[in-house]
């Protein structure tokens, strides 16, 4: 595989790489108090919650579809709408998200570009003011 042809995915390490961004990721979530108001909107047990960003993250950073193989299309928005967020859960969300980046020993230049991307769409899941 060439650099230029190189995927996110790839860059990650592939599904173990993925898979333990998202772990970190949820296990800050579960115990950094300045994450509480985000934990607060998910269920007790977040197993579910682990699998399906493991899942819908593969597809999204250029790997294997398994988020849409088992549930369709994502339609992210509409299903966040059940969930208020706004720019403090946005920000929460992605203060959580970079410092599991950091945590996984992700390159700066690969984090910011990834950083960017998912601010996007974490704006985009905003549904209510403030
Ligand atoms: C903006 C702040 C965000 C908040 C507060 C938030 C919160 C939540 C909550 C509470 C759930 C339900 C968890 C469950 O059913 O176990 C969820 C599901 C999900 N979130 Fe987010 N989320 C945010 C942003 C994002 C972003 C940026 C992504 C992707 C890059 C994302 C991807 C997902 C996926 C794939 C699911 C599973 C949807 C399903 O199949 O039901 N979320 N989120």
């Amino acid at each position: 595989m060439s650099e230029q042809t190189a995927t996110p995915f790839d860059l990650l390490g592939g599904e173990s790489g993925v898979r333990s961004l998202v772990d970190q990721f949820y296990d800050l979530m579960d115990l950094e108090p300045q994450y509480a108001g985000i934990r607060a909107l998910h269920p007790a047990d977040l197993g579910g919650s682990r699998d399906k960003l493991f899942w819908f993250l593969c597809g999204w950073l250029g790997g294997p579809n398994h988020y849409i193989e088992r549930f369709g299309h994502p339609m992210l928005r509409a299903r966040h709408l059940p969930y208020a967020i706004g720019i403090h859960e946005r920000d929460q969300w992605m203060a959580c998200m970079l410092s599991a980046l950091a945590d996984r020993g992700v390159p700066d230049d690969l984090a910011q570009r990834l950083g960017q991307s998912f601010f996007g769409t974490a704006d985009w899941m905003r549904n209510r003011g403030g």
